[in-house]
């Protein structure tokens, strides 16, 4: 575990980054710096932890992001545009604030003196719509132009070689991460777990996009973090990147509709959209390289994971009611 640090995190008050700064704010000190598009830092129990500070600012500021992550030992780079349906109503925004963020965000970790580590994270979009057990080494997918989908994929394939040639150029200690499918309490993007769950905790129409065949693994965002604090330590960890996920956590998007449905006890009935968007048909990590390197494991089962999410969206709902409502393609 990680002690007596000053952690840095752009994109802290959101889903993975503020689920981190709750497992690190009590034996480190924790700089936030988020421009609050989303904010589930507002109904984390910690969020007023005196170890806590919260930075308002955009990662295409470059100068406040350095005045910022000053005095950093551990530089984590969570800001982005996620989601793919957020993607493919702004890909413009998607390309801008990943690429010249991520850009900024390495410049401004350049100026931390004796920074131990700086962390992005890419996305196993990178792999395409066909990656069965893909390790680090198989090619990247870029996808074809046009398709804004692909957008986000390729914003965050160029972040991973940035940051793999600032290792490279200038000795920075990067290490990138790239998780598949990550689900959890405090998600308020649009992740298929926590759309389907929503919607089924309401007895709502639960929506599958394509023919329901298409097949993810499910991460759960405890296990993520784990993972993140093991790659923020472990020495073999710079200058590499890593597959994170649950590779046993697998099912087709009908069955996830349906498991959901059996795990909230859920009146819901399973409906077929048309695909609205480029759609990923299979994608599962080999995440030998995490196991050995890193020492990580997945440990939370599809349904306790989805227990857990169904128990915090309902604590919550009224916190968030402008959760997502929206829902085309399939996490
Ligand atoms: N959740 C997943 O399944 C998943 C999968 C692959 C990759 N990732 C990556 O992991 C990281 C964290 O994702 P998440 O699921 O927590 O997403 P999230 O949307 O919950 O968090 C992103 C945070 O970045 C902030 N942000 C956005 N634009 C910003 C800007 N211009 N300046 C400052 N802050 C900004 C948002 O307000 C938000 O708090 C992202 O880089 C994402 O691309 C997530």
């Amino acid at each position: 575990m990680i002690t007596d640090k000053h952690v840095f995190i752009t994109g802290g008050a959101g889903f993975i980054g503020s689920t981190l700064a709750g497992l690190l704010v009590e034996r480190n000190r924790v700089t936030i710096f988020d421009n609050l598009d989303r904010n589930t830092l507002a109904s984390a129990p910690f969020r007023d932890h005196p170890n806590l500070k919260l930075i308002e600012g955009d990662v295409l500021d470059a100068e406040a992001l350095k005045r910022a992550c000053a005095g950093a030992d551990l530089f984590v780079h969570a800001a982005a545009i996620a989601g793919i349906d957020t993607t493919l109503r702004d890909p413009v925004r998607t390309l801008t604030v990943n690429l010249i963020g991520t850009a900024n965000a390495l410049e401004a970790a350049m100026t931390c003196d004796g920074l131990e580590r700086f962390l992005e994270f890419s996305t196993s979009e990178v792999f395409g719509s066909r990656a069965w057990q893909v390790d680090e080494r198989v090619s990247a997918v870029v996808g074809a132009v046009g398709e804004a989908r692909w957008t986000y994929a390729v914003s965050k394939l160029a972040g991973e070689h940035l940051s793999a040639a600032y290792h490279r150029q200038h000795g920075l200690p990067t290490v990138t991460v790239r998780p598949f499918n990550v689900y959890g309490p405090g998600q308020l993007g649009e992740g298929a777990v926590t759309i389907m769950v929503r919607k089924a905790l309401r007895d709502e129409d639960v929506l599958v996009f394509g023919d329901g065949t298409q097949i993810r693994a499910w991460c759960y965002v405890d296990d993520m973090v784990e993972a993140l604090w093991r790659a923020l330590t472990e020495p073999r960890a710079v200058g590499e990147s890593f597959n994170i996920g649950n590779a046993r956590a697998v099912t087709t998007i009908y069955g996830l509709a349906q498991t959901v449905c059996r795990v909230v006890g859920s009146r819901s009935r399973i409906v077929f959209r048309p695909a609205l968007s480029a759609d990923i048909e299979l994608r599962v990590p080999s995440v030998d390289k995490a196991r050995e390197l890193l020492g990580f494991e997945a440990k939370v089962d599809l349904e306790e994971g989805i227990d857990r999410t169904a128990r915090w969206i309902r604590d919550n709902l009224e916190k968030f009611p402008e959760m997502p409502g929206i829902f085309r393609s399939n996490g």
